[in-house]
């Protein structure tokens, strides 16, 4: 890519996600220089203060200003930078005019969106000319999907160095997350539940765990998905619903169709929440599968919707505190078992909360990573971030973002 100004674009510098992302690879980058990037978003007066907050930790970055809205001066942003990171969410209703812009100038992308409808829209419309120009766009670079999808990566891996063969079966608990949730987040769910309500097809295709494989996959064997209170055997504990399962299953699934990755024609994946042992537990996997349930009708419900936007949930731009951020942190339990019966785990563990301050981590180091993948071992198109970076990016995140990725031999106490 001759003649491009910069190495990275961060768009959305000025959100919620994104300043946490800029503060981080100020840091991250002093000792790396070379690496020249910008902040862009739609406000000159916030990239301003956004920029001089930046300067006391290094030589601030150039501002850009571009709305989501205005395709010339998105193509100018893609036409000055190798990559461009972007955290302007919803991104259903703010994204595709830069995608569009990526796939066309050869610019490599990578976002956060856990919209999987808007993903098959993405692919559906841009994969052709992705390929065409060589643009590499890796969507669910954050807490939805990197630490499922490297975690099935990391366990398959050892798995076959193993057993010769892939785990036919893989299963992915949360142990523990302490986190929150920003308005960005509840705008994109709230967003997306509201697409649902409007289109039948497109909430008949919601439901389908293969949404984002390629039509001319034939492995359609049927998957789990947990909709109540269960019992995993394993750890001899309840169960409830993970709220992410639903794009994380689908991003690992088009993970082990799509490049060089093939865990099989009759793999199957499933997430869910680890409640604790005995009563409690139980109680626990019910509360919590009630919840999510009460959680989702107080959205489809107009007037309920609007009540809790206004008095009780977070605003775009708003999220939990820097100390809540600090606090946070995740443990996820991977296993799975081969044809013949053969047991492997592994455990991904990360520091601060998982969706802000661990996702900006793992979302810059995703954007640092693909700028140093050869386009002789990525081609153009939409990738996974286990097809796209695999075991450079495990690597890239073990070094540089605080998580952890190890083997079990057998399933660790969870201690609840
Ligand atoms: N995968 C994950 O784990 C994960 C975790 C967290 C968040 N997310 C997703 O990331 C997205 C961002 O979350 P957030 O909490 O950072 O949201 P946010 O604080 O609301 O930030 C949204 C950003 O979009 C910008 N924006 C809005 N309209 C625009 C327009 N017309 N033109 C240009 N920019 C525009 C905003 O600009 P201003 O600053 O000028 O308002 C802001 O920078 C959401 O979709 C959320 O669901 C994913």
């Amino acid at each position: 890519m001759p003649n491009r100004t910069y190495d990275l674009i961060i768009y959305g510098a000025t959100g919620f996600v994104g300043r946490i992302l800029c503060h981080y690879l100020a840091e991250h980058l002093s000792s790396t220089p070379h690496i020249k990037w910008a902040l862009a978003g739609r406000s000159q007066n916030k990239l301003e203060c956004l920029q001089k907050e930046l300067e006391t930790q290094t030589a601030p970055p150039p501002i850009l200003v571009a709305d989501s809205s205005d395709s010339d001066a998105l193509q100018g942003l893609c036409r000055s930078t190798r990559a461009i990171v972007s955290t302007v969410g919803p991104y259903a209703v703010f994204g595709e005019l830069l995608v569009a812009a990526c796939a066309e100038t050869g610019t490599d992308y990578c976002d956060i969106t856990g919209e999987a409808y808007w993903i098959k829209r993405m692919i559906d419309r841009y994969q052709a000319s992705a390929e065409q120009s060589g643009a590499r766009l890796v969507n669910c670079c954050g807490f939805d999907s990197i630490p499922s999808d490297l975690g099935v990566l990391f366990l398959q891996t050892h798995a076959h160095e193993r057993f010769k063969s892939y785990l036919s079966s893989v299963s992915l608990r949360v142990s523990s997350v302490r986190g929150g949730a920003s308005g960005g987040t509840i705008a994109s769910v709230i967003e997306a539940i509201k697409a649902a309500k409007s289109d039948p097809d497109l909430r008949r295709q919601m439901l389908d765990p293969y949404q984002l494989c390629p039509q001319t996959n034939l492995y359609k064997v049927p998957q789990l998905s947990l909709k109540g209170a269960g019992y995993d055997s394993v750890f001899n504990a309840w169960m409830a619903p993970f709220v992410m399962e639903a794009i994380n299953t689908r991003v690992v699934l088009r993970s082990s169709v799509i490049g060089d990755l093939n865990y099989g024609q009759d793999f199957t994946y499933d997430e869910a929440v680890l409640t604790g042992h005995g009563l409690r537990g139980r109680l626990a996997a019910i509360g919590m599968s009630l919840g999510i349930g009460a959680m989702l009708i107080s959205f489809y419900f107009n007037p309920l919707r609007s009540v809790l936007n206004r008095w009780v949930l977070p605003s775009p731009g708003e999220g939990p505190s820097p100390e809540a951020q600090l606090r946070g942190n995740f443990d996820l339990r991977l296993y799975g078992t081969n044809e013949m019966g053969a047991w492997l785990g592994a455990r991904v563990n990360g520091d601060r909360d998982p969706g802000y301050g661990s996702t900006a981590k793992m979302l810059a180091q995703s954007a640092l990573c693909l700028l140093e993948t050869p386009h002789q071992t990525t081609s153009g198109g939409f990738w996974t971030p286990a097809t796209a970076m695999g075991d450079a990016l495990i690597d890239r995140l073990q070094r540089h973002a605080g998580i952890t990725f190890d083997i079990e031999e057998s399933p660790q106490n969870i201690g609840k």
